[in-house]
């Protein structure tokens, strides 16, 4: 089924979380029932439980808000913001355009049909939910300078949604932001350019503030529903705020790299000084997590000797 635009009006009537008949969707888009139902399943498939009551119609568990371009435009300073309804990925939207970009230019979409994720992962977020944004920046001392890029933006993330009401976020090395001991957003940096120049870099944000009943198993790891925990965020301030704070951040972080950063690093550090398990592909090494240095790399403290440990093959557990 090709047509998008209809599956888009139909979540907009859902949005307001009130009940929606057949005979109105027929009445007012002028499609058939069976039309209909594939455009509800395809809805289904975005990540949007979409319940049914007999005699009543269709209704959304929780209203949607989705995102208010003209709202958000008018409030970012610089503008220079795409808001997208559904595309492949908000980081290939912008590697696609690369040449044509400007340092901070960014885009966001209720939907990514082929979200991207660490290692190679799938990374789903169901649509109008959650926020999927790309920022793209280039530096100019080029690949060297990107050094504790990553831990450098969860921390500023961290803030963010620290500010935003999510009191308890912290996060782990190299770059996830947890709450509760679960994880909400995810960090994925791509880097384009020659070695030895500039490096084009697309930062990936993703921050699952709810998951769908049935799409929990479409996630690799154990997520949160910020609703479920009495949490609320207003998506376009979201926006806003994380646009605006990176913008800040990056200049930053190209004038002194990751060292004023540290400090609010260990504040936030989910598993700072606990015992954790270390995996470097199919060992495992106990010991206890000593924060992060200047280059981002994790201080690991193994048999009373602390080592650093770079390697984006690596992962931490709790134990
Ligand atoms: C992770 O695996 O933890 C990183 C997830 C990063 C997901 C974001 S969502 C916006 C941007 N577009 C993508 O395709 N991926 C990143």
């Amino acid at each position: 089924m090709k047509d998008i635009i209809t599956t888009l009006k139909i979540i907009k009537m859902l949005s307001n979380g009130e009940f929606h008949s057949l005979e109105e969707f027929k009445k007012i888009l002028n499609i058939d029932y069976i039309t209909i139902t594939n455009h509800i399943s395809r809805i289904c498939d975005w990540g949007l439980d979409v319940f049914t009551i007999h005699g009543k119609g269709y209704y959304l568990h929780y209203p949607l808000y989705l995102f208010n371009e003209l709202e958000i435009l008018e409030h970012l300073p610089g503008g220079r913001l795409s808001v997208l309804s559904v595309i492949d990925s908000t980081n290939q939207y912008l590697i696609e355009r690369i040449n044509e970009l400007r340092c901070g230019d960014a885009c966001i979409a209720e939907y990514q049909t082929k979200g991207r994720g660490r290692r190679g992962h799938q990374w789903f977020s169901s649509f109008g939910s959650n926020l999927c944004l790309s920022i793209y920046w280039y530096l100019e001392k080029g690949f060297k300078a990107i050094i504790g890029l990553s831990s450098m933006i969860s921390i500023v993330m961290a803030e963010i949604l620290q500010k935003q009401g999510i009191k308890g976020v912290r996060v782990k090395w190299p770059n996830d932001l947890y709450l509760n001991n679960r994880k909400l957003a995810g960090i994925l940096v791509e880097i384009y350019g020659e070695r030895r120049s500039t490096a084009h870099i697309v930062i990936g944000v993703g921050i699952n503030l709810s998951i769908s009943k049935n799409k929990e198993h479409e996630i690799h790891y154990t997520g949160i529903h910020l609703q479920d925990v009495g949490i609320n965020v207003n998506r376009n301030k979201l926006v806003i705020e994380v646009i605006d704070k990176l913008r800040k951040a990056m200049k930053d972080f190209e004038r002194w790299g990751l060292a004023p950063f540290l400090s609010s690093w260990k504040m936030l550090d989910n598993f700072y000084n606990r015992q954790v398990k270390l995996c470097i592909g199919k060992k495992e090494i106990t010991g206890i997590n000593r924060g992060i240095n200047e280059n981002g790399a994790l201080l690991f403290e193994h048999k009373g000797k602390i080592k650093m440990y770079l390697n984006g093959e690596l992962s931490l557990r709790d134990i």
